[in-house]
């Protein structure tokens, strides 16, 4: 394949995977560059500095392509400067960034040889995502899993709404699991994807639990909730009564003191790690309603790659019966 996506971030396919907290290490990154991807690893649940260095040099155990080093500044309360710094020194091809002011970043980066990615939920925030000069953005609607934009937007519609608003590239994410939806996004005006939660569930992601794999797996597109909107930073996660205790909290009105042990670093580790469905919650997108297998994922890339071959013959043939009738 051929776009923008893959002549600047060097890579085969415009597949993105998303920074997924607490899950995005090095197996699972290199074998999305593997499989000709981009793969990433999230900086921002690594501890130190020096972990994020010592997963990097992982990665590049495991693969000679491009990956990305993911940086949610916003969130999990923590400076990133030192990370990036690492990220620097290491001369990591790609960055990703989300959840707050990307500014200081691109400050920070100027005249370094990294490609850029922003996250965003709104028209306005890839518009600034391109005046600080991002390679691309990657558009994610309200379906997709882990923190969201606060206005809902759905990927069908936010993702035309920004291919007509900015000139750089855009990536759609939220809700795509399957070849058919990567040619949906193409179809859109996007130039690649971006996938999160499908990633979770494939051989790879090696830190999930079965629980939470067999969760998403069993998951229908109804199975997710969205917590933290009264806190003002939502985000979807699995439909579990731990989920629904926190809903339920933030209703009565709750503060974020009041709630933090329910929606902590800790209390996502318990279920995705340990599988501990009580004392903890897994970030999943409605995606989980198209879930069926735990793929390598190469397999997962060759069975989207077959997907979208199939799907643009069957469209192709719509358009050939609909001259035919003419
Ligand atoms: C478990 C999980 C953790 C996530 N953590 C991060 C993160 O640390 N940084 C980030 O930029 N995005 C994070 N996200 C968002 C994903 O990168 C991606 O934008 C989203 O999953 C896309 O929607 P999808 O799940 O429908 O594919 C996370 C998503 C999930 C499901």
């Amino acid at each position: 394949m051929k776009t923008r996506v893959t002549e600047k971030f060097g890579i085969d396919y415009p597949i993105v995977q998303g920074g997924l907290a607490y899950l995005a290490y090095a197996q699972l990154a290199a074998a999305v560059s593997n499989a000709g991807g981009l793969g990433q690893i999230t900086a921002m649940t690594l501890k130190t500095p020096e972990n994020l260095r010592a997963e990097i040099h992982k990665v590049r155990a495991l693969t000679d392509k491009p990956f990305g080093v993911n940086f949610a500044v916003g969130q999990h309360g923590r400076p990133y400067e030192e990370l990036l710094e690492v990220a620097i020194e290491e001369k990591v091809s790609a960055i990703s960034i989300t959840g707050g002011n990307p500014k200081p970043i691109f400050d920070r980066i100027k005249g370094e040889d990294i490609r850029t990615l922003v996250l965003v939920a709104g028209v306005r925030q890839a518009q600034k995502a391109e005046d600080l000069g991002a390679d691309a953005v990657m558009a994610v609607g309200q379906e997709g899993g882990g923190h969201l934009g606060r206005d809902d937007i759905g990927t069908m519609v936010l993702v035309p709404r920004i291919v007509d608003s900015v000139s750089i590239p855009v990536l759609a994410s939220g809700g795509i699991g399957d070849g058919r939806g990567f040619l949906a996004a193409l179809a859109l005006g996007a130039e690649g994807i971006e996938m999160g939660t499908r990633f979770i569930a494939t051989k790879e992601c090696v830190h999930a639990s079965r629980a939470y794999k067999d969760a998403l797996l069993k998951g229908k597109e109804t199975d997710t909730v969205v917590i933290k909107r009264t806190l003002g930073a939502p985000g979807r996660t699995l439909r579990t009564d731990h989920a629904l205790q926190i809903i339920e909290r933030e209703a009565k009105g709750e503060s974020f003191e009041q709630i933090k042990p329910l929606i902590s670093g800790q209390a996502n580790r318990n279920f995705i790690y340990d599988g501990d469905e009580s004392n903890g919650f897994g970030w999943a997108g409605q995606v989980i309603g198209l879930i069926n297998s735990v793929p390598t994922v190469q397999a997962l890339f060759d069975e989207m790659m077959a997907a979208v071959e199939h799907r643009r013959n069957d469209i192709a043939r719509m358009f050939q019966g609909s001259a035919e009738a003419e």
